[in-house]
C-alpha cells in the first residue's frame, strides 16, 4: 500500500500509547512461563506481539482476550505442550531469539521460522551461546532460520557478551532460570534491561558494565502486567511536534526505561524542548508523562558509542531530525542497523540521498549533510516500520506531496500510526 503525506501546519494535543513492544513480548512469555492466571493490561496491538502470543498458543497457552486486558494461563515450569508444527515468529527478531532461550531448556524437538525478513537475519548469535549451555541447535546455512531445536540438556554458564543485544542477553536469561545452577551474564555496553528488570534478576554494575545473575530461583511467577506506553512509537511524534512550528504535545504513561531514554537525552541536548512532567513506577518499570514544544533550533551532537545500544531502534527517526539540525549528522558504531528488518543503514540513506540530502555512507553507519529538497518525494519503507514511520515524518516537514511505499508495515510495532496522526495535527 503507498500512502501519502502532506505537510502539516501545526502538532496539538495528547498521546497515550499502548504498550512498550518489548515489555508486551516479555509479559506474555513470563506469564505463559508462570503457572496459573496472569493478566495484560495495555498490551501492544503490534503485529510482532501477536507472533509471540501465537507461538505460545502453539505450545499449549491459553489465552482470553477480554475488552481491555489479556488473560494468559500460564503452564508453569516444564510443561508446554510440543507443538505440532513450526512455531512462527513472523518478523519479529525478538520472539525467535528469546524463544529460543526457552526451547533450548525443554523436554521436546521444536522449530522455528519467520516471514523472509526474519529469515535473512542472523541467528547464529543465539544459538553459539546457547549451544555453551549445551543446546542442540541446528540453522539453516549455519545462520538462519529455520532453527531446529533439538531436545538436549542444559547446564549454566558463564558468558560475556561480544553483541550489544537484549535480544541475546534476554535468550540467555531464559534459558539459565530453567535451570538449578546460577549462571553469569556479563555485558559490556548497556542494553534494554526489561528481562532482569521485570524478573527481579540480581545485577551488578563494574566498570561501566553489568553482570547478571539467573537461575530457577527466578522463574517467573503469576502476576498482573501493566505495560507501559511504547517509547519507541512515541519517538515519531516527538521528533514531528520538536519540528513543526506552534506545536505542542503531551505524551502521558511513557516507559521512561533508563535503558529506552537516550531518545529523549539525545533530542534534549540537540536544543529540544522535551520535559518529563511526571514520572511513576510500574512493574518495575519506570513510567511518566511528557511535553514536547516547537524547537526551531536544533544543533546535530555527537552520538558516543555507548549510547548507540539505548537509541538503536530510533537512528532512523533521529536520523531525519538530525537533517533539519544544524551542522552534520552522523552515526558510527552502529553496524547492528545492517541486520534490523531491513539494512536500516542501506535504507536511510537511500530515502536520504532521494531527499537530496548529501550522504556519506559507512560500514557501521552514516554522515547527513545539507537540507532536503523541497521536490515531490516517493520513499521505500523496505517493508520495515521503523523507516515507514521515520520518512513518512520527513513527508509532513516537506511543502511537497511525499509517498511511502509498502507503507502496511507500520503494524509491526503500531497499527494506531495514521489515527494518532489524525488526532493531533492540522
Ligand atoms: C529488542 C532488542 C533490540 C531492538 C529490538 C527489540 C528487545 O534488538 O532492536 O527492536 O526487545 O530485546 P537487539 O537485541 O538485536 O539489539
Amino acid at each position: 500500500m503507498k500512502q501519502s503525506f502532506c505537510k502539516i501546519n501545526k502538532i496539538e494535543g495528547e498521546l497515550v500509547f499502548r504498550g512498550d513492544k518489548s515489555i508486551s513480548h516479555r509479559s506474555v512469555i513470563f506469564s505463559a512461563l508462570s503457572e496459573g492466571k496472569s493478566v495484560i493490561k495495555n498490551l501492544s496491538n503490534s503485529d510482532d506481539v501477536a507472533s509471540t502470543i501465537n507461538c505460545f498458543k502453539e505450545l499449549g497457552v491459553e489465552f482470553n482476550f477480554l475488552e481491555d486486558q489479556l488473560e494468559v494461563i500460564g503452564r508453569g515450569i516444564n510443561s508446554f505442550n510440543e507443538p505440532s508444527s513450526q512455531l512462527d515468529a513472523g518478523n519479529s527478531g525478538t520472539t525467535a531469539r528469546l524463544l529460543s532461550g526457552i526451547l533450548a531448556a525443554q523436554n521436546f524437538n521444536s522449530e522455528l521460522i519467520g516471514d523472509e525478513s526474519l529469515s535473512k537475519r542472523p541467528m547464529s548469535r543465539v544459538a553459539n551461546p546457547l549451544r555453551l549451555m549445551g543446546a542442540n541447535i541446528v540453522l539453516s546455512d549455519n545462520n538462519f532460520l529455520p532453527m531446529k531445536i533439538n531436545k538436549s540438556t542444559l547446564h549454566s554458564i558463564e558468558y560475556e557478551l561480544d553483541i550489544a543485544s537484549a535480544q541475546i542477553k534476554s535468550a540467555l536469561l531464559l534459558a539459565a532460570i530453567h535451570l538449578p545452577k546460577e549462571s553469569k551474564i556479563i555485558e559490556n555496553l548497556i542494553t534494554r534491561d526489561h528481562t532482569e528488570r521485570m524478573l527481579q534478576l540480581p545485577t551488578f554494575y563494574e566498570r561501566g558494565g553489568k553482570i547478571i545473575f539467573a537461575s530457577q530461583l527466578y522463574y517467573p511467577k503469576k502476576s498482573i502486567y501493566n505495560v507501559p506506553g511504547d517509547i519507541s512509537s512515541a519517538s515519531f511524534f516527538i521528533v514531528l511536534t520538536l519540528l513543526s512550528k506552534n506545536s505542542e504535545l503531551i505524551i502521558k504513561n511513557c516507559s521512561l526505561n533508563e535503558s529506552r531514554i537516550g531518545i529523549i537525552e539525545v533530542l534534549q541536548q540537540m536544543g529540544g524542548d522535551i520535559s518529563i512532567i511526571s514520572q511513576n513506577r510500574n512493574i518495575g518499570e519506570p513510567i511518566g508523562d511528557l511535553i514536547v514544544k516547537s524547537s526551531p533550533h536544533l544543533s546535530n551532537i555527537k552520538l558516543e558509542e555507548k549510547i548507540i545500544p539505548n537509541i538503536i531502534d530510533e537512528l532512523p527517526i533521529l536520523s531525519i531530525a538530525g537533517i533539519f539540525a544544524e551542522g552534520d549528522f552522523e552515526v558510527r558504531n552502529a553496524r547492528e542497523l545492517r541486520i534490523k528488518e531491513t539494512d536500516r543503514i542501506n535504507a536511510v540513506c537511500r530515502n536520504m540521498e532521494n531527499a537530496g540530502i548529501t550522504i556519506t555512507e559507512f560500514e557501521d553507519g552514516f554522515r547527513l549533510s545539507g537540507s532536503p529538497k523541497s521536490q515531490s518525494n516517493i520513499f521505500e519503507s523496505y517493508g520495515d516500520h521503523r523507516i515507514a514511520m521515520s520518512f513518512a515524518i520527513l513527508g509532513m516537514l516537506l511543502d511537497n506531496e511525499t509517498l511511502i511505499n509498502d507503507f502496511e508495515s507500520v503494524s509491526i510495532s503500531n497499527p494506531m500510526f495514521l489515527d494518532q496522526l489524525a488526532q493531533i495535527s492540522n
